[in-house]
């Protein structure tokens, strides 16, 4: 991966930082987003010492704010003009419904308007890369849900376990439809399912979980398909795919609903503006 650019959301958590880790490892360029300064700070220090790679670089935004999305995304394309991963893996679940501050219900905003929203002011330098691969960490919970057309941001009925798995399914609609604008530009779209990983999303959710542990995926483990999806020749050329332990998976029949990823995207680019 040395001579590659790869940029890894939700770098502060378990997931995040594990293949934030792996990929500084095989020598890429890492640009970690975070919305803890201090925490990525001390992340970036903690990869640059394990891996003996300096070019980790840590980019703050809280990925709830489309302004903070915005700010990082022109950070970035700045920075660095050419981005050969995009690796959008940060993700939030909240019980109770909350709203970002830009009145959007919060798992929404976090875990696919954001990603939505960088993927696409990210498209220059994408591009720039030639063959770059655009990866989403979703979840075999998207076979949970089915896209709540009538009621979106789930005001009249909130259930957060539906509410992660409806944001869940949208990563791999967005990744298929993706896929499919982007055909023939050499980008490439992956969605994965990385497991059930012992990490704060999944413990601090469902705090019963925590006894049984030592059933649970590392964190490592956990990053092991969106390392193989950034980094592997094998995923090299292949597009809007749904892939489990770096193997090409069928997601539920609702992902797989073209109208449903056409229409996501546009109800997307209006909560975007
Ligand atoms: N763990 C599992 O079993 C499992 C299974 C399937 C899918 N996933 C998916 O895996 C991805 C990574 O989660 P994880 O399991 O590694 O959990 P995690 O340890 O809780 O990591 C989540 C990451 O997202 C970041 N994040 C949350 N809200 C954010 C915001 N508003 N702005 C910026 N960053 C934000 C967190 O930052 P802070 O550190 O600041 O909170 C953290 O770095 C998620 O998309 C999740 O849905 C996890």
């Amino acid at each position: 991966m040395r001579g590659k650019v790869c940029v890894v959301t939700g770098a502060t958590g378990g997931i995040g930082a594990a293949t934030a880790r792996g990929l500084a490892q095989r020598g890429a360029t890492v640009l970690l987003v975070a919305r803890d300064a201090v925490r990525g700070g001390a992340l970036r220090e903690e990869i640059a010492r394990a891996t003996g790679n300096e070019r980790v670089h840590l980019f703050r935004a809280d990925l709830s704010s489309r302004a903070q999305v915005r700010a990082v995304a022109r950070e970035i394309a700045a920075a660095h003009p050419r981005v050969d991963v995009l690796v959008n893996n940060a993700g939030a679940y909240t019980f109770r419904r909350r709203e970002s501050v830009d009145g959007v219900e919060m798992q929404w905003a976090v875990n696919h308007l954001a990603p939505f929203l960088l993927t696409r002011l990210l498209m220059e330098p994408l591009r720039a890369a030639g063959a770059a691969r655009v990866i989403a960490v979703s979840s075999e919970a998207h076979r949970l849900a089915r896209l709540p057309w009538g009621d979106m941001q789930q005001r009249r009925r909130y259930f957060g376990l539906r509410a992660y798995a409806v944001t869940k399914l949208a990563n791999i609609l967005f990744t298929r439809e993706l896929a499919r604008r982007t055909a023939g530009t050499g980008i490439t779209a992956s969605a994965l399912h990385p497991g059930v990983v012992a990490t704060e999303i999944l413990l601090g959710g469902f705090p019963p979980l925590r006894l049984f542990r030592r059933f649970l995926r590392t964190h490592e483990q956990g990053a092991s398909t969106p390392i193989f999806l950034a980094s592997s020749p094998e995923a090299e050329g292949v597009t809007g795919k749904y892939w489990i332990d770096e193997r090409p998976a069928d997601p539920s029949p609702a992902a797989l609903d073209d109208d449903a990823a056409r229409r996501l995207w546009e109800w997307s680019e209006e909560m975007v503006g």
